[in-house]
C-alpha cells in the first residue's frame, strides 16, 4: 500500500521541523507517511499545492510566506481562518476541494496554558506587531481571557486595523511604538514581530515587563534570542519561545489528517536539547 502523502509548502523551507515532527506523531501510532517539504516561489505556490493534491496528496501545512495564498486557495474555510485571513494547515475535501485551517493562536494559547501551567485570565497584554504572526494569535489571546490586549506595531496603522478588525474596544488598545518606553508595563508580553527572524532588535524599554510578565516569542532559535534575553534582563518571570507553540500547532494538525491525537511533550523535549 502507498504511504499517506503530506507536506510543508513555504520559501524558505529547508530549516522546516515540520517533517520531523510529523514523522514522530506518525511513530505514535504506527502509522506510515510521507511527509515532504517543497519549496515554492510565491508565483509557483497554488500550481504546487494543486499539483501535491492531484497527486494524491492528503495534508498539507503551510508557512511563510503562503498563509494568505493558501486561504485564498480554499474553497472552504474554518472559524478561525476566517477571522484571521491566512491558513497554516490545508485539509482534502470529499468532493477534491480544499478546506483551510489556521491553528496557530490556538497552539500558542495551549502551549502557555497547559506545558506551562500559566492561566491567561486577567493579564494585561502587549502584542508587538501587527503583521500575519500577530494576526494568528490576537483573537486566541482575547479567549483565553486575557484582561486587556494593548495592539503596538512599527507602523501604526497596521495596529489599528487589527484592532478595528477585533472589534474589542473595550478590551483592545493601540499605542504608538515610539511610546513603549512610557506606557508602563504588562503581564504578558508576546513578540509577534519579524525582527528576529530578520536579525534586527528591537531594543525594548525593559519597563515594560511587570513583575509576573511572561515573554513569549512566537520564533525559536536563533531568531527569538534577542527578545528572550530582554525578557531575562528586564527580570520577566517567563522568557519562552514557540517551539512548543510550533508542536502545539503541529499536533492539531495531524488531528484533522489523522484523527487522533498525538503527544507532543516526548517531541518537544527531544527538540528542545537541540535547542539549549
Ligand atoms: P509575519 O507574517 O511574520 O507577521 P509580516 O506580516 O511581514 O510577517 O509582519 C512583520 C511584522 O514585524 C510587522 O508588524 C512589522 O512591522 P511593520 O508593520 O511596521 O513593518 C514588524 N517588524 C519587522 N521588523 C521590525 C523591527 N525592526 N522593529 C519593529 N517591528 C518590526
Amino acid at each position: 500500500m502507498k504511504a499517506m502523502q503530506f507536506a510543508v509548502f513555504g520559501h524558505p523551507i529547508s530549516h522546516s521541523l515540520s517533517p520531523v515532527i510529523h514523522q514522530a506523531f506518525a511513530r505514535q501510532f504506527g502509522l506510515q507517511l510521507e511527509y515532504t517539504a517543497i519549496d515554492a516561489a510565491p508565483d509557483e505556490f497554488a500550481e504546487a499545492v494543486q499539483r501535491f493534491f492531484a497527486g494524491g496528496g492528503q495534508g498539507a501545512n503551510v508557512t511563510l510566506p503562503h498563509k494568505a495564498a493558501a486561504f485564498a486557495l480554499a474553497g472552504k474555510h474554518s472559524v478561525q481562518a476566517t477571522r484571521v485571513g491566512s491558513a497554516n494547515v490545508l485539509t482534502r475535501l470529499p468532493d477534491g476541494g480544499l478546506a483551510a485551517h489556521n491553528t496557530d493562536g490556538a497552539g500558542m494559547v495551549r502551549d502557555i496554558t497547559e506545558r506551562h501551567h500559566v492561566d491567561l485570565r486577567g493579564h494585561d497584554t502587549l502584542l508587538l506587531g501587527a503583521g500575519g504572526a500577530a494576526h494568528g494569535v490576537a483573537w486566541n489571546l482575547l479567549d483565553a481571557g486575557v484582561e486587556s490586549l494593548t495592539i503596538v506595531n512599527r507602523s501604526p496603522e497596521a495596529a489599528d486595523a487589527l484592532a478595528d478588525a477585533i472589534g474589542e474596544p473595550g478590551r483592545v488598545h493601540t499605542r504608538y511604538w515610539k511610546d513603549l518606553g512610557n506606557i508602563g508595563s504588562y503581564d504578558l508580553i508576546v513578540n509577534a514581530t519579524s525582527a528576529g527572524v530578520l536579525g534586527t532588535s528591537l531594543r525594548l524599554p525593559f519597563a515594560l515587563a511587570g513583575a509576573r510578565a511572561l515573554c513569549y516569542d512566537l520564533s525559536y532559535g536563533a531568531a527569538a534570542s534577542d527578545f528572550l534575553v530582554w525578557a531575562k534582563t528586564a527580570g520577566a518571570r517567563y522568557a519562552l519561545d514557540g517551539l512548543g507553540m510550533l508542536l502545539e500547532t503541529a499536533a492539531d494538525a495531524f488531528e484533522l489528517w489523522h484523527r487522533r491525537r498525538p503527544d507532543t511533550e516526548p517531541v518537544y523535549q527531544s527538540l528542545r536539547r537541540q535547542y539549549e
